[in-house]
């Protein structure tokens, strides 16, 4: 697809909600921002870089750019965008929370998302992205600032609340503790009703591990028809987090790792543990399963050879998987179109990839087929991404 039609498919809608601020912000995680850079040079190279700090970049927009505010750049390493409006300098105001209205003008508002950029690569220090003490205060200062509360949605006050479909958001991102940058979007997907596209989520005591999280913000984003009772194996499944998640939604988890499961997850009803590693598990353990989750701690292409065996065997019917695809190195970032790609190969035309907010240096993969052919043709026609 060219740059041309890049442009026509996210246009969508009637002339009257045509929308023209200059710039566009994003946000990503800490290091990723050479990876979002070349995702738009290659998908939106009509886009021109403006201005960066870790874990947050700007691009100037061609001239009558004709995007909707519900846009959607459509890029796996940037965690939320949106229209960029400008920058208010706390330490230059006396009232920061009124120059944000004031930046935002007249636009009719629901809600306001105010997050801090990343202030640490992931997992580094045990940081885990969330909108923090200093976004909370911020988001309350803009409320009590707001100069039309009657239009606010009844959520407006919880800085973590979800937007629902279809509203307005005030978005400001934190990018120094003193320079709030002030933009907005319409929430449209599951992650552009996130604040800062972090669903909000926290870890409870109970979990195993924090790929509790990961699993939860999978199945939020990815939006897979799971029903209750479906089988799912999960490759690389210790200690337990993630299984966790998926027995908690009602499904039957069979999970495959040589290492041990967390004793509270053995117990679960609806588990059980093969206690192997993935080649030497005999092939027909998978033939009642429809979903499935790969998780381990090996390169990309290894998980893809693993699960590639056991998609292709004749008498195993996955419908769908989120595959977690580890990039030890940032450089394997430009080989995501060729993981996509291959995973298109094996018959599941819907295939997306996202940066999830509780990844760390790697991605998450949501592949289904649809509608689901017990036997797929290999090699059939995909939709992008
Ligand atoms: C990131 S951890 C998985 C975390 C897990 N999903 C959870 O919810 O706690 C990666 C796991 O992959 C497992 N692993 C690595 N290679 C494997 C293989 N060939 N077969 C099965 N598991 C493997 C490791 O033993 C390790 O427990």
């Amino acid at each position: 697809m060219d740059d041309d039609q890049q442009l026509e498919e996210a246009l969508g809608g009637g002339p009257a909600t045509r929308e023209a601020p200059g710039f566009v912000f994003l946000c990503c995680q800490v290091g990723a921002e050479a990876a979002v850079k070349a995702e738009l040079q290659r998908r939106w190279s009509q886009l021109r870089f403006a201005f960066s700090r870790p874990g947050f970049l700007t691009y100037k927009l061609p001239a009558n750019h004709g995007l909707f505010a519900d846009f959607d750049l459509n890029i796996v390493f940037a965690r939320c965008w949106g229209f960029s409006l400008g920058t208010v300098r706390a330490s230059d105001t006396e009232s920061p929370a009124r120059d944000v209205w004031r930046v935002y003008g007249e636009r009719p508002c629901r809600r306001m998302h105010v997050w801090q950029r990343d202030q640490h690569p992931a997992g580094e220090h045990d940081f885990e992205p969330s909108i923090t003490p200093a976004a909370r205060e911020a988001h309350a200062a803009i409320r009590k600032a707001c100069p039309r509360p009657g239009e606010l949605a009844a959520e407006a006050h919880n800085p973590v609340a979800p937007a629902q479909r279809g509203e307005m958001v005030l978005d400001c991102v934190l990018v120094e503790p003193d320079v709030w940058w002030v933009g907005y979007h319409r929430a449209w997907e599951p992650v552009s009703c996130w604040p800062g596209g972090i669903p909000p989520l926290r870890l409870p005591p109970h979990a195993a591990s924090r790929a509790w999280l990961k699993t939860q913000e999978a199945l939020s984003w990815s939006g897979l028809p799971m029903p209750r009772g479906a089988r799912v194996v999960e490759l690389g499944s210790a200690p337990g987090g993630s299984s966790q998640a998926l027995l908690a939604r009602g499904l039957e988890v069979v999970g495959i790792d040589p290492a041990a499961m967390h004793p509270s997850v053995l117990g679960e009803v609806g588990f059980t543990h093969l206690r192997r590693r993935v080649r030497q598990v005999r092939r027909r353990e998978f033939r009642k399963a429809r979903w499935l989750l790969a998780d381990m701690n090996v390169t990309p292409n290894c998980t893809l050879d693993a699960v590639e065996a056991i998609i292709r065997y004749p008498m195993v019917h996955i419908r769908g998987m989120l595959l977690t695809l580890k990039l030890p190195e940032w450089s394997l970032a430009k080989e995501v179109p060729k993981y996509l790609q291959r995973i298109r190969a094996w018959g599941y035309n819907d295939v997306r990839a996202r940066q999830l907010a509780h990844n760390r240096q790697e991605i998450c993969v949501a592949a289904l087929m649809k509608p689901f052919r017990r036997t797929p043709e290999r090699g059939s026609p995909a939709t992008d991404r």
